[in-house]
């Protein structure tokens, strides 16, 4: 090993050094005896060799945390694409619509006026009041701008909760199917995930008795997600009111309410959980920009919680990332004083996305062996394909939702995610957020590869 490093960085001192100073001999002499392509991979070995020698520092804390399978997917996806395969991806977790107009001038106008210095750390006070009148608007929640905390997307908003909250073993109670980053961002904070599952036969909800059963003296905390990522389920008001008897009991358990699809509803009026006057004040709700208004890349989430929770974790972002993005914040400001019922723009989105819904439960229904639960939230199909397992094209065995969907991207070219992903080893998730017409030439390929199967 010390032989092949020393030779290695021989050769790169060369090759820099000759590139250098004598580019015309390092073309004429080096490149001749040997070949940049064989060079290059030499190198890169080398790189690959020294970072594994590298690992042994990364922290316990992190060697227990996954990738996102989704974007593990899109990875695989693209390198298929780049090898020239035509894969349609049904992977991804964004809209695939672009961001309304007038929040990108907000955006132009936050630059041109040198909107551009350190932010106060849990934002500016205006985005503040503005999500304060959001909250009372849209949710009929009472938050005063002091329990606002304005981040980095809704992902640094849970984070920064369970870093605030939990010790190591603390438990956060969580409903499988879930949202693929849940479990490694409590696992990330020395929290344990118990997660309670459900499945396709009871709708994907948790019924009130094994929540009941669950909680015991470690539980910091319930994340609860409606309209849910992956399974588009919805809870109603009295689904949420069963829930809410028990939590009501345990009044030192946080209840984290991710509602970042709230707008993307298809069975009527968002509800909030938050809303329900029994758990005032253990409640914490976790929205942001994202999803319902196309605004992923700009970064932009929050938190409205009780008080102390705000100052913890406002205190704690202070240390690690700061205030989120001057621009961004200007920009979604833009987005949230709009009302949602006069926003064309959220109505056009929602609208072309039940189509879409519809189009796909109707096309995937045709599929012998498919089982599905029709989403009424969220931009994503989570059917059951367990009736696969144990059926083989002669090449390839289908033994789980992994194996399954990566025959489809192998042989079909279409890119979906394992259920494994979301605490799920029966179903696979479908994104819609792409066009009817892709969406019904991906199912055709579906069917036609999983014929082959027997
Ligand atoms: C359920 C759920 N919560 C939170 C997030 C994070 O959203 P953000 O882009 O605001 O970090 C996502 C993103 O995919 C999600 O699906």
């Amino acid at each position: 090993m010390e032989y092949f490093y020393k030779i290695t960085t021989y050769f790169s001192y060369v090759k820099i050094v000759q590139e250098r100073t004598f580019p015309h001999t390092y073309a004429m002499v080096f490149k001749r005896f040997i070949p940049p392509v064989i060079l290059t991979k030499f190198l890169s070995l080398r790189i690959l060799i020294m970072d594994n020698v590298n690992q042994n520092i990364i922290s316990q804390r992190l060697k227990g945390i996954t990738e996102s399978a989704t974007l593990e997917m899109t990875r695989r996806s693209r390198e298929l694409k780049a090898r020239g395969f035509d894969i349609i991806n049904l992977s991804i977790g964004e809209p695939d619509f672009n961001t309304p107009a007038p929040v990108k001038e907000a955006a132009k106008e936050a630059i041109d006026n040198n909107i551009t210095h350190y932010p106060p750390v849990a934002g500016f006070r205006g985005l503040q009041e503005a999500i304060v009148e959001k909250l009372k608007r849209d949710n009929n929640l009472n938050f005063s701008p002091e329990q606002i905390v304005v981040s980095n997307g809704a992902k640094q908003s849970l984070a920064n909760i369970f870093l605030s909250i939990l010790d190591p073993g603390d438990e956060v109670i969580i409903t499988a199917p879930y949202w693929v980053s849940y479990a490694d961002i409590i696992k990330l904070a020395g929290g344990k995930v118990v997660a309670l599952q459900t499945s396709i036969e009871d709708d994907f909800k948790l019924n009130p008795e094994k929540l009941e059963a669950a909680i015991n003296s470690k539980t910091k905390a319930f994340l609860f997600n409606s309209p849910s990522n992956p399974t588009g389920m919805v809870y109603s008001a009295e689904e949420m009111a069963g829930l809410v008897n028990v939590l009501k009991k345990h009044p030192d358990l946080l209840v984290v309410s991710d509602e970042i699809y709230e707008h993307i509803n298809y069975s009527g009026k968002h509800v909030s959980i938050a809303s329900f006057p029994e758990i005032k004040g253990q409640a914490v709700v976790v929205n942001g920009v994202s999803k319902c208004y196309a605004m992923t890349g700009w970064r932009i989430g929050y938190m409205a919680a009780p008080l102390f929770l705000a100052k913890v974790c406002t205190k704690l972002q202070g240390q690690y990332t700061s205030g989120a993005g001057t621009i961004s914040q200007m920009a979604a400001l833009k987005a949230m004083k709009n009302p949602p019922q006069d926003s064309e723009y959220i109505h056009e989105m929602v609208s072309a996305f039940q189509d879409r819904r519809d189009l796909l439960v109707e096309k995937m229904g045709e599929i012998p062996g498919i089982k599905i639960y029709v989403p009424e939230g969220a931009f994503y199909l989570f059917p059951d394909v367990r009736s696969y397992f144990g059926k083989t094209d002669g090449e390839t065995v289908i033994n789980n939702a992994t194996d399954f969907s990566l025959y489809l991207l192998n042989k079909a070219h279409v890119a979906l995610v394992t259920g494994e992903a979301f605490g799920d080893p029966n179903c696979v998730r479908i994104s819609y957020a792409t066009s009817g017409h892709l969406l019904e030439e991906a199912v055709k390929r579906i069917k036609t590869a999983l014929k082959n199967l027997n």
